[in-house]
């Protein structure tokens, strides 16, 4: 019998809870807090306090929405790490809570790695084609810029990464810079849809080997508008469009560029993509445009499970349960982690 299993994701500002049944999504539900908006990010303490209202309804819904009982439930798998200190508490407790009066093995999950791992989840419907091992995965996200080499589902490293801002921070911070709201990801990749991506030409940062840095874009796209302006006060509404699509383009050219290397250098064509700002249809683009000029085979996430989700926290605790590797009661969450 496939093992079923309840995942739990409370990193950030997303409470969500989700059911497999071995590869098989059965419910991912999430619920986003609102409470944040009004301060332009998330508020630490305001997450920690919304998830508290949220779990127990959210696993709920999960539960209906899966046709499963608590007695069904073969193990509980939770996001230990990296995230917010206070919500990660949440999701950790909770689980603890589920596994001990239920009897069943608690297991403790690597968000970054269920972010790459969430191409293995299949839908009851349709199934898909998923990456084959070793495979690269481009991870990026408002956290991290990574590229992961994965050589088995719990066996990967990490061989290039941002050192210093991630390039979903980037779009957010030329967003807030560009007067947009918060997280600025989504918005621009709206307007740039309808600028044009040669009209401005940002620096590109030479850093060694297989990393990246964005710290740098995000200073000179400050300078750059703050010297326009002076000029003209009605620049940025002018030409956001034209701003957001070179900025777009820059950001997308950085990724990409490092991306190719790292395939090259390794000879890997299975090429995946992963974390919040695969949203973004310009680096998708990127991929299928990477597909026709070097022979690559892409795989790109559905949107569900693109940002932060308990389905990927679901389908990593599969594996890992495959494996035995549980945990006990003693386990603590931890902010920072690491591939
Ligand atoms: O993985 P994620 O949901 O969580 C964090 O790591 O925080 O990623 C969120 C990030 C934000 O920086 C957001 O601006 C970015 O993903 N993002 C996008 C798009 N959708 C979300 N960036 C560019 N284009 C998008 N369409």
């Amino acid at each position: 019998m496939e093992p079923i299993i309840l995942g739990i994701e409370s990193s950030c500002d997303d409470t969500s809870a989700a059911i497999t049944k071995g590869d098989t999504i059965l419910s991912n539900v999430i619920a986003g807090q609102k409470v944040h908006e009004e301060y332009g990010g998330v508020v630490p303490e305001l997450a920690s306090r919304a998830h508290q209202q949220n779990i127990i309804p959210v696993v709920h819904k999960a539960m209906k929405d899966a046709g499963v009982k608590t007695n069904d439930i073969s193990a509980v798998a939770f996001t230990r790490g990296p995230g917010l200190m206070g919500s990660l508490m949440v999701g950790t407790s909770f689980a603890k809570g589920f596994a001990l009066a239920r009897k069943i093995p608690l297991i403790e999950v690597n968000h970054l790695q269920a972010h790459v791992l969430a191409h293995f989840i299949q839908e009851t419907d349709q199934k898909h084609a998923v990456p084959e091992f070793p495979f690269l995965c481009l991870l990026v996200s408002g956290g991290n810029s990574q590229i992961v080499l994965v050589r088995d589902f719990l066996d990967m490293e990490i061989i290039g990464q941002t050192i210093d801002d991630a390039a979903g921070e980037a779009f957010d911070k030329c967003a807030k810079v560009m007067g947009l709201p918060y997280p600025g990801g989504p918005l621009i990749d709206k307007l740039a849809r309808e600028g044009n991506p040669d009209a401005f030409e940002f620096s590109k940062p030479a850093v060694a080997n297989l990393d990246y840095s964005f710290s740098g874009l995000k200073t000179s796209f400050l300078y750059f508008l703050r010297d326009h302006v002076r000029k003209d006060p009605d620049f940025v509404e002018d030409n956001k469009n034209d701003l957001c699509a070179s900025l777009q383009k820059t950001i997308i050219d950085i990724l990409m560029e490092k991306l190719v290397t790292a395939a090259d250098q390794t000879g890997i064509k299975e090429i995946a993509l992963a974390g919040g700002v695969s949203a973004n249809s310009g680096l998708r683009k990127a991929f299928r445009d990477g597909k026709k000029k070097y022979g690559w085979n892409i795989y790109i996430p559905k949107f569900a499970y693109t940002t932060d989700n308990a389905a990927m926290i679901a389908i990593t605790g599969l594996f890992k349960y495959r494996k035995k590797e549980f945990v006990g009661q003693d386990v603590a969450p931890f902010a920072r982690m690491v591939i």
